[in-house]
């Protein structure tokens, strides 16, 4: 079928139940080459107006701001305003929203009993899926599908008490108390306090460190229907609750192929260095991959065919956070070198593998004091105003329950021989 001058392959048995069923007047509901297929109703895609992403040109837009503009100028919790209710706060906007977020941050100490029953050296993002999931039994109206006028303080309870929490495993692993949340303080530095206070030394909040977890945050706030995300969609259009739809996006992200990956990129960069540094080398591994079984993390997405407009903001601010706090981080040298060579090299620029957003970010968290095993539990933060605003969309567009299509490959029929 061919609509502007592009043609469609529909999967459709010629005069089937599913031809019949494609509403003609639909085919324009379709994006690059992506059909968006109602026949089979929300089950490969969905229609969305939040988050905008040009892979051939490397733009990123949410609600129509330019992702440049909003890290540079907005705060994190602006831009969560923005991707949630459609529209950047008004000032008095803003005051209420941050006032609520300050009330909600303190988490129930029956939640803290649940976290003392894990393992020291659980990992943070299963802790933080788990405490996530068990906020829906301590608000049980967060299932009450009647309730719908609760949202609301659901949404504020989850942008408040996720930093709290997230905080909870790292002081464990470091054998310290956790922190309370310090209120008078605003939500970035709040964490950070919580994060890094102890108790008998006064603890002042770095801007530096501040400002760039706000740009990473931002960066990270939505990427429209990636594994998480559509995770999140798809959990929550059987009318499950927030917290158990955002909490499976929380698994989802884990994953080392989606937000796990700054965690493998870290890792990788030391074992180069490790292995004296020799970036060429490591190039030559990545491109036998099948040979060395070597994997270069952090190049190559999905989407973008050019540039991800992410990586290159992340890299400057690592330029620019290492340089202030006069950390001299060995790997940003190994990394800009992998860059640099891998840009330069015929393979990768046929197959169009640049940094992603995942190269760098590790590196600025590290220097943020941030250790390796959280990286993934900073992008969940950062990425859970998309969450709420991609559940909310979901639910106010009354999307079908998902149901992804099934291509049956398997026998079609088989004899049973009992034992
Ligand atoms: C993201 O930010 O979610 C990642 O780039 C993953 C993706 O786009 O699939």
């Amino acid at each position: 079928l061919t609509v502007d001058g592009k043609s469609f392959q529909f999967p459709t048995v010629e005069g089937s139940e599913h031809e019949k069923a494609i509403d003609i007047s639909n085919l324009r509901d379709h994006t690059g080459y992506v059909t968006l297929d109602k026949g089979y109703k929300n089950t490969g895609a969905t229609q969305s107006a939040i988050t905008f992403l040009d892979g051939e040109q490397g733009i990123l837009r949410y609600r129509g701001y330019s992702i440049e503009e909003l890290a540079a100028k907005a705060s994190f919790l602006e831009v969560a305003y923005l991707l949630i209710y459609g529209e950047l706060p008004t000032n008095e906007q803003y005051t209420t929203f941050e006032n609520a977020i300050r009330r909600h941050t303190l988490v129930n100490e029956d939640m803290r009993k649940i976290f003392e029953g894990f393992p020291v050296n659980a990992h943070p993002m299963g802790v933080l899926s788990s405490l996530v999931s068990a906020m829906s039994t301590f608000y049980p109206d967060s299932y009450d599908d009647k309730a719908e006028d609760k949202t609301d303080l659901h949404i504020i309870r989850l942008l408040a008490k996720l930093p709290t929490m997230a905080t909870w495993s790292y002081k464990k692993s470091q054998g310290h108390p956790v922190n309370y949340p310090k209120n008078t303080l605003d939500y970035i530095p709040n964490f950070l306090h919580m994060m890094f206070a102890l108790p008998v030394e006064e603890y002042t909040v770095d801007p530096v460190v501040a400002d760039a977890l706000n740009v990473l945050l931002i960066l990270h706030a939505d990427h429209e229907q990636n594994c998480s995300t559509s995770t999140v969609r798809l959990v929550g259009s059987s009318r499950a609750n927030i917290y158990s739809s955002v909490s499976a996006g929380i698994n989802a992200l884990w994953g080392p192929l989606h937000g796990g990956a700054n965690q493998e990129v870290i890792e990788m960069l030391e074992d180069i260095r490790n292995d004296g540094g020799d970036v060429a080398k490591y190039v030559e591994m990545a491109k036998n991959a099948k040979q060395t079984g070597f994997r270069l993390f952090g190049f190559g997405h999905r989407v973008y065919k050019n540039f991800d407009p992410r990586a290159k903001i992340i890299k400057k601010a690592a330029d620019d956070v290492l340089s202030k706090l006069g950390v001299n981080d060995p790997v940003l040298e190994i990394a800009k070198g992998l860059e640099e060579a891998a840009l330069n090299d015929d393979y990768f620029i046929q197959r169009k593998l640049y940094p992603n957003v995942d190269f760098y970010s590790g590196i600025i968290y590290r220097a943020l004091g941030i250790p390796t095993n959280m990286f993934t539990v900073m992008f969940a933060i950062g990425r859970l105003p998309g969450w709420i605003a991609q559940w909310l969309e979901m639910r106010a567009q009354k999307e079908p329950i998902g149901r992804p299509r099934q291509i049956y490959t398997g026998s079609t029929m088989r004899e049973f021989v009992p034992m």
